[in-house]
């Protein structure tokens, strides 16, 4: 009887990793801020800021940079909504859902919006690839409210006629007026 050789089936994760344009930015973000306490903040911010998001393949030279696990890395990043796993569309509409804002109809515009750019109550980005809509909690303008950032730029007492026009203008290249 010959001797049975037992086959071990090695299960190996794959890690993802950054595509070639983004690894200079990545690297940029960890050598900058690598040595301050809490790098790790300052890290995902620059890279979202210098990539429009924090990729899956970022996650494992930012946890070896910073001696941390990788699940460290993404409980930080799945905390904070502000972090996009994903590319944005080219507009990024951030509706605020705190306190003031909702006493001041938050959550009728966000149903509006989303109604107007045909997005499911989960939905973040339309289609076509033009908009993203996100949550945000406070931007200080509570005396102004509801508020939104249209591309970093932040507009006050939006009602939904005032969400139409600035929406109309930003998909046709028009100058918004906060
Ligand atoms: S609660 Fe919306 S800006 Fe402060």
């Amino acid at each position: 009887m010959g001797k049975r050789s037992r086959h071990i089936e090695s299960v190996t994760e794959v890690v993802p990793v950054l595509d070639a344009g983004q690894v200079a930015p990545v690297e940029a973000a960890i050598a900058e801020h690598r040595m301050r306490p809490g790098a790790l903040l300052p890290i995902l911010h620059a890279v979202q800021d210098a990539l429009g998001h924090v990729p899956e393949g970022a996650v494992a030279p930012i946890a070896a940079a910073l001696n941390m696990t990788r699940a460290d890395v993404h409980g930080v990043l799945s905390f904070y909504h502000h972090f996009r796993s994903a590319p944005p569309g080219r507009h990024v509409l951030q509706l605020c859902r705190a306190e003031a804002c909702q006493s001041m109809g938050a959550r009728g515009l966000e149903s509006h919006a989303r109604t107007r750019l045909g997005l499911s109550a989960t939905a973040h980005h339309t289609d076509d690839g033009q908009f993203t809509v996100e949550p945000v909690y406070c931007l200080g303008n509570c005396a102004l409210s509801p508020a939104m950032l249209l591309d970093g730029q932040l507009h006050g007492r939006i009602t939904p006629a005032r969400f139409d026009a600035l929406v109309h203008a930003c998909a046709h290249g028009v100058e918004h007026a906060a």
